[in-house]
């Protein structure tokens, strides 16, 4: 059993602050989101994919004062430590294949923050591409996620991540990761990369879907592959 609910429920009143420590030995999530304005410009409508219980999307409705925001994701617990939420900020439990088909093309950027590694490797192309289908011609996608190394803070990631979480995480190397991403979007797709402090492991990538409608994401899912 995941170590996760049990502390949650001990930890009480002390979750919210615990939790967000917790995080910050690994990622520096102001630093990331000051990464994702960076390169965003001003969208008007952001999709966090994979949102968890809400540490990035209450920062994006900081950094981006007029955007409105939907976090998705499949867990029941989905922005339960939000204090975004309301008329700006809305959490919906949903798959990106059927929010993809609900709302083609309405996101200006969509975020994918520490998702993938939770994602198992053969359904990465076909989230991507969902996350592709959701974000208009000309949009952006940025994509953040843990890469494997043979270092200490990288067996420890992994140990919180496994027996906190309890999800079989598990976690690609930089080019696999590239890789994978090129292999959705096209060659050319990765228009930036950043690392995130405190760690290396750190690093986030700015994907462009291309303008007009010839987005490798938009075209069908190639059969009997
Ligand atoms: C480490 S958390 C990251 C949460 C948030 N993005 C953040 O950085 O604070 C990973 C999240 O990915 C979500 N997730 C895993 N598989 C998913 C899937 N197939 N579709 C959507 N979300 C998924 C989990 O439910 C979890 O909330």
């Amino acid at each position: 059993m995941p170590l996760g609910p049990v502390l949650r429920r001990a930890l009480g009143p002390l979750e919210p602050p615990v939790a967000a420590l917790y995080r910050r030995v690994f990622i520096d999530l102001d630093a990331f989101v000051a990464q994702v304005a960076l390169w965003a410009g001003r969208p008007g409508k952001l999709l966090e994919l994979g949102c968890g219980e809400g540490a990035v999307v209450d920062r994006l409705a900081n950094a981006f004062p007029a955007a409105s925001i939907t976090g998705i994701d499949i867990t029941p617990r989905i922005g339960r430590l939000s204090r975004a939420a309301g008329t700006r900020v809305a959490f919906r439990q949903i798959t990106m294949r059927d929010y993809a088909a609900e709302c083609p093309g309405a996101a200006d950027l969509l975020v994918a923050c520490d998702v993938l590694h939770h994602v198992p490797w053969e359904m990465h192309e076909e989230i991507l591409r969902d996350a592709g289908r959701a974000v208009r011609a000309g949009g952006f996608i940025v994509i953040k996620d843990w890469q494997r190394q043979s270092t200490p803070i990288h067996l420890l990631c992994y140990m919180a991540d496994r027996y906190i979480t309890g999800d079989r995480v598990r976690y690609k190397t930089g080019q696999e990761l590239e890789e994978t991403i090129m292999r959705v979007f096209g060659t050319h797709a990765i228009a930036a990369r950043a690392r995130i402090a405190p760690w290396i492991n750190n690093v986030a990538y700015l994907v462009r879907i291309p303008p007009g409608s010839e987005s490798v994401a938009a075209q069908p899912e190639p059969t009997g592959s």
